[in-house]
Order: structure tokens, then C-alpha cells, then sequence
């Protein structure tokens, strides 16, 4: 598409816009009495409207039912969490037994490392991307320390060339040719938080499966944001968060995928609790834990059903939408947002996120060569809520459920205006 840069050509996208209305669908914080331009989705997502009755029937019906609302509520919490397999396949791209809704990202991802990284011998080692999130690192870390080994001599980071901000496919695939015989565990976020690239997983996950290396993948900021197919890939396991791109809540609850490839592997290593036994048993209150069969097996407590009602109004809004759909406005909407920001002639900025649409999600990062945080500050005074990472980046995601390309046009004038005060 020739895109052009003004409102009136912005507008006119909106008005093309199959999922405009799905704006009209959340709460848009206010600026004043106008909407904010809000571009934080890849942080904290905004709250649907529909979500306040999800949740008072669940208060509902706990008033009403008492304990027997495991039974008799509308949608009885006992088998709560299974409403939410069918969606979470459609966004992952997962078979039946493969996913699960349970506990928080980091959480699940130190249950995931306690079954998935099994250091042998030579093979002990772990690669990940030298600027993933500092939460993962830490499992990690840990992961390795409760073995008896030091991370230093476990974790090898994938890093780009010499004056580049993107790792290269290729170079990925040759690190793990490279390592083969030393790596026992490949763990990537999908898309990274700071530059916003999509990594290419299917060729990450091949290079894996050559060498029968597990590969694990951290969802957090790919979920909701671009497609995904991890049954097909290969991909072993991962997790993701629900409270950005899938508009959940804060601490919104996490899930796990699991491929089924591993479904009947009683004999990997795990944490146990009653709700991950085998459910024909798991109210004969027996010893000995009997897992039950695919991802349900990595379950430990019972279902957190207030933060589950709040993730179960959100998934309804992606099942309207369709995932297809977002993503293909969701291409539209950042190139928009790339091609305002590119008009923009100053040397103070670069954007560091990939150019081609099938290598970023729908976040933007603009890493900032001179005053930084005085635009970044101008910005929020002028109503846009945006966040900065440090050491110096401003992370923008115009989100397809509730942006619009107006939203992007009045971004990049603020931006360009902030640029230009002194
Ligand atoms: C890539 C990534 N991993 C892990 C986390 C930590 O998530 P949680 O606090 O839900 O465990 C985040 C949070 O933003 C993240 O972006």
C-alpha cells in the first residue's frame, strides 16, 4: 500500500478498517476529555468492556453457591479452566492436550526448565538471546545452579554482528550447528521485548530438530500479536503472559504449551500437586502422584477462576476478531507507523525493530541518540502512554484490537514536534 501522510489519509484508513469497531469495545484511558493515545499494549492491555460481567458472575455465583459453585455455577470452576483450551489453540497454533491456563509466565517457565533441561554429561548448555527479558534469565540461571552447575559456563548468548541490532536467522542456526553436541536446551522469546524483533521460530525449531536439541519459547510479547503454529514447528514447550497482548488484567494468568510429543512422558522430571493428577483419581485422595496425560500434567493448584473470568472475556473478543484478521490489520497499522516515523528527517533517532513486516510483531523501538527521556516525558505530558526502556528506547505498539491509524498519525506528529523543541 502508498500510504500518505495525513489525517485525512488516516481517517480514511479507519474508515476501511473491518475491525475498527472493536475499539469501541475497551475502555480507552482518558487525556483530559479526549482519548489517550495509548500504545502500551505490549505491556498492560487495556481492560474490555465486557469484562466487568464476566467477573460479577463468578463473584455471582459464589455468593449464591458457596463451595457448590464448583458444580453449579454457570460455568462450574471445577472444569473452569478448560474453556480456555480452545481459544489458546487457535493462538499458538497448538492440538488438542497441548495447552493449558494456569499460574504466572515465570513461574511456568521454571516448571517448564525443571522438566525440559536435563543437563547431561557435555550437554549442559543452554542458548538464549543475549538481550532476553531479565526474568527468564534468572530461571535460567537458577535452573543450572540447581544442578550443580554455574551459568557461566552453561549459557551461551546469541548476540548480532558488530554494529547490528537484529540477530540473523542464519547466524542463530550456525550458533546451534556450532554447539550441537554441548546445547541441551534452545530458549528464545519469539519476539523480543526491546527491539520488537519476530524471530523466524519454524527455522530456529528446524535447526533444533536436526540436532535433537529441545527448543523452548517464551510467548509474552508474541501472543495475540502475531501468528503462530507451534504444533507444526516442532516447538517443545512454551509460555506466555495473558495480561498484555491479550488484554487479561494485570498478573492476568499465564499458560503452557506442551507438545504432544511429550504427552504420555510420565518419566520426565516435574513438580507435582493435586491438579495436575490424572482427574479419574484426583479426588480419591490417594498418595502417589499420577500425572495426568499432555499439559494439564504440569498443573499444581487449583484454578485462580476470578483472574480466569477477566482472561475468558478477553479470549472472546480474540475469537470475534480472529487472529487472522488482527494480524493483517496489525501489518497495516505498523507500517503505517514506520513510514510516518522514516518521513521524519533527524539524526536523533533510529527505529532498531526489523523493517519487513513478517520479522516484527506490532511493536516499534525508536532508540533515542540525544534526549531521550525529555521526549519521552513531552510525549506522556501530550497524551501519550508509551513506555521507555532503558538504556534508551521507547517502546510504541499500536495494538490492531483497539488502535487506530489516527492514533498512529497523531503519535508520529507529537513525536515530530518533540523532536523539534529545544
Ligand atoms: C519476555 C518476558 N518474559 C518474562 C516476563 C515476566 O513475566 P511475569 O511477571 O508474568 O512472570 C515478561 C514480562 O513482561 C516478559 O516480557
Amino acid at each position: 500500500m502508498t500510504f500518505e501522510n495525513t489525517l485525512a489519509f488516516a481517517k480514511q484508513l479507519d474508515k476501511n478498517d473491518s475491525l475498527a469497531a472493536f475499539r469501541n469495545e475497551y475502555f480507552i484511558p482518558k487525556h483530559g476529555k479526549k482519548d489517550s493515545i495509548y500504545l502500551c499494549g505490549n505491556s498492560l492491555g487495556l481492560q474490555p468492556k465486557v469484562t466487568q460481567s464476566y467477573i460479577e458472575q463468578e463473584l455471582k455465583d459464589w455468593r449464591t453457591f458457596g463451595v457448590e459453585g464448583h458444580f453449579h455455577a454457570k460455568n462450574p470452576w471445577l472444569s473452569y479452566h478448560r474453556q480456555f483450551e480452545k481459544p489458546l489453540m487457535n493462538l499458538i497454533g497448538a492440538k488438542k492436550g497441548e495447552v493449558v491456563a494456569m499460574n504466572q509466565l515465570t513461574v511456568n517457565l521454571n516448571l517448564l526448565l525443571i522438566s525440559f533441561y536435563q543437563p547431561k554429561g557435555k550437554k549442559k548448555k543452554i542458548l538464549m538471546q543475549a538481550s532476553e527479558f531479565p526474568s527468564d534469565y534468572y530461571a535460567v540461571e537458577q535452573q543450572i545452579r540447581l544442578h550443580g552447575l554455574k551459568p557461566k559456563d552453561c549459557i551461551i548468548e546469541a548476540k548480532p554482528r558488530k554494529g547490528e541490532e537484529i540477530l540473523r536467522t542464519e547466524d542463530i542456526a550456525e550458533t546451534i550447528h556450532k554447539h550441537k553436541d554441548e546445547l541441551a536446551l534452545v530458549l528464545f522469546s519469539a519476539v523480543n521485548y526491546y527491539t520488537g524483533q519476530f524471530f523466524d521460530i519454524k527455522a530456529i525449531a528446524k535447526a533444533c530438530c536436526d540436532h535433537k536439541i529441545t527448543f523452548g519459547v517464551d510467548l509474552a510479547h508474541a501472543i495475540g500479536n502475531v501468528e503462530l503454529k507451534l504444533h507444526e514447528w516442532n516447538v517443545d514447550f512454551a509460555t506466555w503472559c495473558s495480561y498484555k497482548y491479550l488484554n487479561s488484567g494485570p498478573g492476568g494468568v499465564s499458560g503452557i504449551f506442551v507438545n504432544n510429543y511429550h504427552a504420555k512422558n510420565f518419566s520426565l522430571k516435574r513438580l507435582a500437586g493435586w491438579w495436575g493428577n490424572d482427574e479419574k483419581t484426583r479426588f480419591k485422595m490417594q498418595k502417589h502422584f499420577e500425572p495426568a496425560e499432555g499439559a494439564q500434567g504440569w498443573q499444581i493448584s487449583n484454578a485462580p477462576i476470578l483472574s480466569m473470568s477477566a482472561h475468558a472475556a478477553a479470549l472472546s473478543l480474540f475469537e470475534k476478531a480472529g487472529m487472522k484478521n488482527l494480524r493483517a490489520k496489525s501489518k497495516n497499522l505498523t507500517s503505517y507507523l514506520y513510514f510516518l516515523l522514516s518521513e521524519i528527517k533527524s539524526a536523533d533517532f533510529q527505529l532498531i525493530t526489523p523493517k519487513k513486516p513478517n520479522e516484527r510483531g506490532c511493536q516499534l523501538s525508536i532508540q533515542m541518540k540525544k534526549d531521550g527521556r525529555r521526549i519521552f516525558d513531552y510525549l506522556t505530558k501530550n497524551g501519550v502512554i508509551a513506555d521507555w526502556r532503558e538504556p534508551d528506547v521507547i517502546r510504541v505498539a499500536p495494538v490492531p484490537m483497539y488502535n487506530s491509524f489516527e492514533d498512529v498519525f497523531r503519535f508520529a506528529a507529537l513525536f515530530e514536534a518533540a523532536l523539534s523543541r529545544k
